[in-house]
């Protein structure tokens, strides 16, 4: 009789098994620390209001800081509405992404922490918020 599990199927479930764990990503449990770490210093409490920094954007730019995002309420801001998609464009590994870079010290880390966003997220869109449809917007899930 031949075994119920082959190494093929093993090698199947396991391959499975990896997003759906991930896919448990919660705010609290795995972004924040990320985020502490990552991104508090340029978007932590210091760091003006979105609008704020788009009045005062050269000044904000000269001090090397960004928009402030350092709460779940301030994060959210940058991912469905209204600055749709913000940190998806700046975190992706294909171009522009250019926050990517800080994800981690070295490629391995910064491709387990976008793995870790991405599940996070959910619905990993590029879009702006006029060329989203209703259920892509609703597919931003965002645990926290
Ligand atoms: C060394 C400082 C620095 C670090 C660290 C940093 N950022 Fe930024 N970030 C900036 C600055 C400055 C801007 C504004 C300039 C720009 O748009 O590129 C910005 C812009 C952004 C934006 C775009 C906001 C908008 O205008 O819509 C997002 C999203 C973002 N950062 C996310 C992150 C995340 C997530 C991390 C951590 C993985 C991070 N950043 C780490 C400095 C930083």
């Amino acid at each position: 009789m031949k075994p119920i599990i082959t190494p093929l199927v093993l090698t199947a479930l396991m391959s499975l098994a990896i997003p759906a764990l991930s896919a448990d990503s919660t705010y609290r449990e795995q972004i924040k620390p990320i985020f502490d770490v990552r991104c508090s210093a340029c978007h932590g409490e210091e760091a003006p209001e979105y609008k704020v920094f788009k009045q005062e954007k050269e000044k904000w730019l000269a001090l090397g800081i960004g928009p402030r995002m350092d709460s779940y309420t301030y994060l959210v801001y940058f991912t469905g509405w209204p600055d749709t998609g913000a940190l998806m464009r700046r975190l992706d590994d294909a171009k522009p992404g250019n926050m990517y870079q800080h994800l981690g010290d070295n490629e391995l880390q910064r491709q387990q922490n976008l793995a870790l966003f991405k599940a996070w997220v959910g619905n990993w869109t590029l879009k702006r918020f006029d060329a989203l449809s209703k259920e892509e917007l609703a597919g931003i899930k965002v645990a926290y």
